[in-house]
């Protein structure tokens, strides 16, 4: 038996379209997620015990701001962790902050995504005087030249008040040839590989599948053209964030967690 063809309203044929367009944004979203976990094997608890930490060291929290937000992965557990908090989801690329307008919609009374370029010393201007109680960064500041992370440290110093607290997850480097270098990227490559056999989207293919739907190729332009000129990150170490932040005027500055090259690493201001 055949499907009778039915006809629709405008209307509905709009909302038709409007939960299409939600459910492959949902997907981009998850697909992102499995995109990320590929390439950080211990991502969830990354986040979960800068989130215990914060509960722990912060009990009064009202503000977090999180830099280099993407579509707000963090930013979410945050708002669904702390119901009393307003994030500040801050990053440039154009593309990832419409997913984020997507991903973070049930908390928008909360959230507030804001538009810049953590390699200007302007970017503070963007937050209008607003003052976070803890800054948070997971997998992003590797992206900033040095000299530009080593400012971003001292401006933290200045966006933050005296007990405030910062917590940076990243991969981060260790000398070539050295034994915990030959190790973590071991590591990398093997969980990458797992991942990718199991079907997950690399970095790429991702990329590939968003520059394909509707209403993103003008966005990914932008991006590519924010992008375009950024000089490469040396990769630093644990010990130079840490020497940057502590020269920032941040009273303690340690390892908060770590697994191989995968580290956060926090300061108290
Ligand atoms: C690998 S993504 C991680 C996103 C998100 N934090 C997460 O864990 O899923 C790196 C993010 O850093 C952002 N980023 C890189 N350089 C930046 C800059 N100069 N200013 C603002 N955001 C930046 C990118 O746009 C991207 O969203």
């Amino acid at each position: 038996m055949t499907t009778p063809y039915v006809m629709r309203s405008a209307t509905e044929r709009q909302s038709v379209s409007t939960v299409d367009s939600s459910l492959r944004l949902d997907d981009l979203i998850d697909s992102w997620e499995h995109q990320q976990d590929a390439y950080v094997r211990h991502r969830a608890g990354r986040f979960s015990v800068i989130l215990d930490a914060i509960a722990y060291a912060l009990p009064e929290v009202r503000s977090v701001l999180d830099i280099g937000a993407g579509l707000g992965s963090f930013s979410k557990l945050i708002l669904q962790r702390f119901p009393e908090v307003t994030v500040t989801a801050l990053d440039y690329d154009p593309a990832l902050q419409q997913l984020a307008r997507h991903n973070l919609r049930d908390y928008a009374d909360r959230v507030s995504i804001v538009e810049a370029d953590l390699r200007d010393p302007a970017w503070p201007a963007a937050l209008s005087g607003s003052r976070p109680d803890a800054v948070v960064s997971s997998t992003a500041l590797h992206w900033l030249p040095t000299p530009d992370l080593v400012r971003l440290y001292y401006l933290l110093g200045d966006v933050l008040d005296r007990g405030g607290m910062f917590f940076n997850a990243d991969h981060l480097s260790h000398a070539a040839g050295s034994f915990l270098r030959e190790v973590g990227e071991a590591d990398d490559r093997e969980h990458q590989r797992l991942s990718f056999t199991r079907g997950v989207a690399d970095w790429d293919s991702w990329w590939a599948t968003l520059r394909e739907s509707d209403g993103f190729a003008e966005l990914i332009a932008e991006r590519d053209r924010r992008f375009a000129h950024s000089p490469e990150n040396r990769k630093p170490t644990a010990g130079l964030h840490t020497e940057a932040l502590r020269c920032a005027e941040f009273s303690e500055v340690g390892t908060l967690w770590q697994y191989l090259d995968d580290y956060v690493v926090y300061g108290v201001r």
